[in-house]
């Protein structure tokens, strides 16, 4: 048995496509535990390049089943889509499986996303406008449509009658929008039902059946640590948990099943959307990563905002996944600095934090306490050994190292999947 999670430790957009495409090779399943299609997860082959949305990166490897969990929330519209790409593309979506149990994103979700960010004003969140926060909001206030009720037409035009009736008068009355028309949505959705039927299943015992069989089942984690709803930068976070312990309630295994906790950090660090960033670069740095790193989100295109190492963060996300190891990614990125700078702690009104803080306010406003560390300036994109480094980058990875306590065991010099060298035995 062998279940192996994969987590972002920053604010997503870590590199996590490239480093699961490449343990994919090894594993047999690999399931999507939480999120949706706010997830931009790039892998790079070769000549073609997948943004991967909602589709788990093992549909990309015919021997691995790919497996949406509960814990998801799914367009079917863009799932299918997704599906339809890729089939274009030449690759079989056949072996896809959806829980019955993923709720649904509905029309409605995507219109409330929109209108409360555009009511939020200066205060937005800065979402990925995919209905995201308004589908996990009804799956808790437990007024959702689940991927099985496509499959009941009279379930489902029932629930939608119900959620609807909310949904049009908050869209009406507060947001002076049109109205959402029933019949419209059960025509729609249940086309979706007809097409995804085949791959709707149980897949709580599709999970716990490879595993008890001694099959190895990755956990591919969206978004990342510290945009996880409970323990992130709350509110300027996902609606999800996106930390290795999502992954037992998302997929439906249990703690003892995950045995390899890996966590994917930039050499740097990057957020899109709103809220407090420490360690944000200033403009001209800032901009020197924008390009250097190609720092555009893949799901929306948005220019991310850029700035350094952040290991107080870090040093928090690895303790709260328990990681059994750390890959840094983009590590050549940084061969754009003479030095490179590390936000070792936090300042707040004479204090010096080395932990996170447990209050929101010293987050947002403290100052970024930094060690510099020399640069290489050498192209280090053909690196496939620790000892191809430049004793700067070494140097580096190891002060890493030492901050967050946890062993790094790959560091990824470019985009494309033989990028990688190894750094450490994971474990030692
Ligand atoms: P994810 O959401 O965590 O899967 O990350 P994204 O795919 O949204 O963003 C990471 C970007 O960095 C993608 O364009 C990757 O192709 C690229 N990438 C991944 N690893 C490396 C690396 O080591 N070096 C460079 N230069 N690019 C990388
Ligand atoms: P991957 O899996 C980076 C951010 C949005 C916004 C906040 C809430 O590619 O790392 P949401 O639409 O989820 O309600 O938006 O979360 N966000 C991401 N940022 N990478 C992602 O996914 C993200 N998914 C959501 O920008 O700040
Ligand atoms: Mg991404």
């Amino acid at each position: 048995m062998a279940g192996i999670a994969l987590v972002g430790i920053q604010w997503g957009d870590e590199g996590k496509g490239k480093i699961t495409d490449l343990l994919c090779e090894k594993v047999d399943v690999v399931v999507r535990y939480q999120g949706g299609n706010n997830a931009g997860h790039t892998v790079v082959v070769g000549e073609e390049r997948y943004a991967l949305h909602l589709l788990p990166t093992g549909i990309l490897y015919e021997h691995c089943t790919p497996v949406i969990g509960p814990g998801v929330v799914v367009n079917p519209r863009v799932l299918i889509e997704e599906m339809d790409a890729l089939s274009e593309r030449g690759l079989s979506t056949e072996r896809l499986r959806l829980s019955g149990n993923a709720h649904l994103i509905m029309p409605y979700h995507l219109e409330l996303d929109m209108v409360t960010e555009r009511r939020l004003g200066k205060n937005r969140l800065g979402t990925t406008k995919r209905g995201i926060g308004p589908a996990y909001a009804d799956k808790a206030a437990r007024i959702g449509l689940r991927a099985q009720d496509l499959l009941d037409p009279k379930i489902f035009s029932e629930k939608l009658e119900i959620a609807l009736k909310e949904k049009n008068l908050l869209l009406t009355r507060v947001y002076g929008r049109l109205p959402l028309e029933h019949q419209d949505i059960v025509e729609e959705y249940l086309a979706y039902g007809t097409r995804l039927a085949p791959h709707i299943v149980d897949t709580n015992s599709l999970v716990q059946g490879a595993l008890d069989s001694g099959r190895s089942v990755l956990f591919e984690g969206a978004q990342a640590t510290m945009l996880d709803l409970d323990h992130g930068t709350y509110p300027f976070v996902t609606s999800s948990n996106p930390i290795a312990g999502g992954a037992c309630a998302g997929a439906g295994v249990g703690p003892r099943d995950i045995t390899r906790i890996i966590g994917i950090s930039k050499a740097y660090c990057t957020r899109v959307g709103s809220g407090p960033f420490p360690s944000e670069a200033d403009p001209a740095d800032g901009e020197i990563l924008v390009e250097a790193g190609g720092e555009y989100g893949t799901t929306t295109g948005r220019k991310r905002r850029c700035g350094w190492f952040d290991a107080v963060a870090a040093r928090y996300a690895c303790r709260l996944n328990t990681l059994t190891e750390l890959v840094i990614t983009k590590l050549d990125v940084l061969s754009a600095f003479e030095k490179i700078k590390v936000c070792v702690a936090y300042e707040f009104e004479g204090d010096r934090y080395e932990d996170f803080p447990p209050n929101q306010t010293i987050f947002n406003k403290c100052r970024p306490v930094y060690e510099e560390f020399a640069g290489w300036s050498e192209d280090i994109t053909g690196a496939r050994d620790l000892d191809d480094l430049p004793k700067e980058a070494r140097a580096f990875l190891e002060g890493i190292e030492a901050m967050v306590s946890t062993t790094i065991s790959h560091a990824s010099v470019g985009p494309e999947r033989e990028q990688i060298l190894k750094v450490h035995e994971a474990g030692a």
